[in-house]
């Protein structure tokens, strides 16, 4: 058993973040289950969407992000998280994270932050660093971290389950007491306690086929607060990007929306613009209208991907700009500055997650969720772009101010009992992993995609349940492995994104239903909520 005072599951900007927040109050674990920079905070492009120039205000940022959640948005949240934006961008500049910066003239001091655009945003308001923003912001938080020494850092070391005051029959109120953790290289599982636990888990890109995500996103904080009773919103809301690169080698590398900012032009395989047909916004319209046109127009004609084209910019604006796209296009032998790059919709955001309120708070007393792994009410049913890593920033404030006020005494004399696992190891049987593995990714996309039907819901109900029976059955008689515990969760968020689906009867922002094309009033401010039934 390792005993705490704060255990953080996570290293992207919502666990930096907080763990940041509560060091000076108490010793931190932070648990990560790969490398601790690996996390979709990393591969985040475009920037962080805040308020700092003069030409916008609170009230337009939070218009625009209304608008793009089509009527699911918590209005309270989404002005607390704009408004409170630009003082905790300011802190991560004191921290050391390094923006992008343009001339201004010399009474503004010669220099200001660049701003990039988004679609949906009314104004320029993304703060970045050239196309590299998530990298840097790992740098910079990383580097505070390390100067921290009440913070301990366990990286490849998965955490599986949330230790639970009624998964041990103990009381009334439940109260997280801690996760068990599978340490990677060490084989073996501990017990890691303290009167405050964060998710700050994630996404679960990895769910879908195609995805924007790294291997890391599997939904694994949405699967273990679900197993622990804490309720889950919203995860039919799953946001599609529309400009994922479409190249055989390539996995999973995103072209940003920015390059749609800086007037890159989304047409089909003959050259024609198709977006005026959807939105007035056109090529920089909100992306799931982006998306679900592009899949809509590929599924006409037959083709396998469109175009973005930008050859229209001067060559050095993007290779300034750009540095990391055009770099990794040429790679693949793309040279963006002279041809248009090849782009599918994929996998990229999770609107939904583990219910908090404005503090980071869940159902489960001591246990905390922040970033993507939460939902806020920040994104109603589709985020505007760049939202979510503003999102992390204000709700660690909120929830390290919150976790310390409430921190119970430290956790001692509990018999927490071993990790009780199976032993078989069969290498014919671990295939059949890696097959449930391949089979849910692609009925997810297949089934529970951009467009949807009751009967492809239903149909992907029904397997994924199968698969689940099978699952169960490896879980308890195998030994642990990341692989399995990722396959579980893989097939636990696939079973909410349905039943979330399945419960609204209208189509919503990124929740499009063919049986009901239209949104209905009737569930305009109505999430979908799912706990287990103990
Ligand atoms: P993450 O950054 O994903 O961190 C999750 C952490 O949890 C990782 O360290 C992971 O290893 C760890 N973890 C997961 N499961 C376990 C487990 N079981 N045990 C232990 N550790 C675990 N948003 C914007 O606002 N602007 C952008 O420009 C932008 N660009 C993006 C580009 C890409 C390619 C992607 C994929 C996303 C982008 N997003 C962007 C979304 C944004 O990056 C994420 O929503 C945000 O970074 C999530 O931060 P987080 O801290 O909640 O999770
Ligand atoms: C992008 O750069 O296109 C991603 C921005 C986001 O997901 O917010």
């Amino acid at each position: 058993m390792k005993q705490f005072d704060f255990i953080v599951l996570g290293s992207g900007i919502a666990g930096l973040s907080f763990a940041l927040k509560v060091a000076p109050r108490g010793r931190v674990a932070i648990v990560t289950k790969k490398d601790r920079a690996e996390s979709n905070t990393n591969y985040a492009q475009g920037g962080i969407a805040a308020v700092t120039s003069k030409e916008d205000s609170f009230a337009l940022h939070v218009r625009d992000t209304l608008t793009a959640g089509a009527g699911l948005c918590k209005e309270n949240v989404v002005r607390t998280i704009v408004e409170e934006g630009p003082a905790r961008i300011q802190e991560l500049i004191e921290l050391g994270m390094k923006f992008s910066e343009r001339d201004a003239p010399a009474e503004d001091g010669g220099k200001e932050l660049d701003l990039g655009k988004e679609g949906g945003h009314s104004k320029r308001r993304i703060l970045h660093a050239k196309d590299v923003t998530g990298r840097e912001i790992e740098r910079a938080l990383l580097n505070a971290v390390a100067r921290q020494p009440n913070i301990q850092i366990f990286e490849n070391h998965i955490a599986i389950d949330l230790i639970t005051s009624q998964k041990l029959g103990r009381a009334d109120t439940n109260r997280c007491l801690g996760a068990y953790v599978f340490d990677k290289k060490g084989n073996r599982v501990w017990a890691f306690t303290a009167p405050v636990t964060l998710l700050a888990t994630g996404g679960c890109g990895k769910v879908y086929l195609y995805t924007t995500n790294p291997d890391i996103a599997t939904g694994d904080g949405v699967a273990m607060a679900y197993r622990g009773g804490a309720a889950i919103a919203d995860m039919e809301f799953v946001q599609f990007h529309p400009t994922c690169l479409y190249h055989p080698q390539a996995k999973s590398f995103l072209i940003s929306e920015a390059v749609r900012g800086e007037g890159g032009v989304l047409r089909m395989l003959d050259g024609r613009e198709f977006m005026d047909a959807y939105h007035p916004l056109k090529s920089l319209a909100p992306r799931d209208i982006v998306a679900r046109a592009i899949d809509s127009e590929m599924k006409k004609s037959g083709a396998e991907h469109v175009w973005l084209d930008i050859t229209h910019r001067p060559a050095q604006f993007l290779i300034g700009r750009f540095p990391n796209i055009h770099q990794t296009c040429l790679r693949y032998g793309i040279d963006i500055t002279r041809e248009p790059i090849p782009v599918v919709p994929a996998a990229h955001y999770q609107c939904g997650g583990v219910v908090t309120n404005g503090n980071g708070e869940t159902d489960i007393a001591g246990l905390y969720a922040v970033g993507e792994a939460a939902c806020t009410g920040l994104h109603g049913a589709n985020r505007l772009a760049s939202n979510s890593l503003l999102e992390a920033l204000v709700c660690a404030q909120h929830a390290a101010a919150r976790a310390i006020a409430n921190r119970q005494s430290p956790i001692v004399n509990l018999n927490i009992p071993l990790w009780q696992s199976g032993n078989a190891h069969n290498p014919d049987e671990m295939v059949v992993v890696s097959h449930n593995w391949d089979e849910i990714r692609r009925l997810m996309w297949d089934y529970v995609g951009i467009v949807r039907t009751n009967k492809r819901l239903e149909r992907a109900a029904k397997r994924i349940a199968n698969l689940q029976e099978e699952i169960r059955e490896y879980y308890w008689n195998f030994i642990v492995t990341s692989d399995l515990l990722e396959l579980r969760n893989i097939a636990t968020v696939a079973e909410l994104i349905v039943r979330c689906a399945q419960l609204r009867p209208e189509s919503r922002g990124l929740h499009y239903n063919l049986d009901y094309p239209h949104p209905n009033p009737a569930w305009a401010q109505r999430d979908t909520v799912l706990r287990k039934q103990s």
